[in-house]
């Protein structure tokens, strides 16, 4: 193979990477309208969402409910995630930096977890420790963090709506 093609392929490759996860999902996702489900966060969740981030609480917690629905009484989709609420859209993120939709579930998915848990004292006792309210947890307890920061990351759950 001459050296010509094994670069010319080599760009073609690279050039295709990027039209199809750079270029295409920004035209897609771009110019969607306002949505009223966006994450806002207050400037106490922000403090917590940075503690979300240092703490690494997503190794273990994703935050995107894969696609799904029910057509004719069936769900369609990844029926895995029909229990976790609605499905993530990229609107949700529009005001998240960095990201933290995660890749691997340990822990249940937070993206909707400030609906089903909005009590602020069950989200310190919990971080706390976790054994105290979650039977056999394998969660590893925060109580390290300062009152402020528990309050802070209680905050930025319940903000996940
Ligand atoms: C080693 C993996 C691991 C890490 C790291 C971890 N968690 Fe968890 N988490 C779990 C597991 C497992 C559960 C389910 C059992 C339970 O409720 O404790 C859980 C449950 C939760 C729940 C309750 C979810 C629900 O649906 O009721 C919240 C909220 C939560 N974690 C927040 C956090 C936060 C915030 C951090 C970082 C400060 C964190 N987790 C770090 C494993 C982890």
């Amino acid at each position: 193979m001459t050296p010509r093609l094994l670069i010319g392929g080599a760009l073609g490759l690279f050039g295709l990477a990027v039209f199809f996860t750079v270029a295409l999902p920004y035209v897609q996702t771009n110019d969607l309208p306002a949505w009223e489900h966006t994450y806002r966060y207050s400037e106490k969740a922000l403090r917590g969402r940075a503690i979300y981030v240092r703490e690494g609480c997503w190794y273990c917690h994703t935050q995107q409910v894969r696609p799904w629905k029910v057509v004719d009484g069936r769900i369609e989709g990844v029926a895995a995630d029909a229990d976790l609420g609605r499905p993530s859209d990229p609107r949700d993120f529009a005001n998240d930096r960095p990201h933290v939709l995660g890749t691997e579930r340990t822990g249940p998915d937070l993206a909707h977890v400030g609906s089903r848990q909005s009590s602020k004292e069950w989200h310190i006792k919990h971080l706390k420790d976790p054994r105290e309210v979650s039977d056999g947890s394998i969660m590893p307890s925060f109580a390290y963090l300062s009152d402020e920061e528990l309050d802070d990351l209680a905050d930025y759950l319940m903000a996940l709506e």
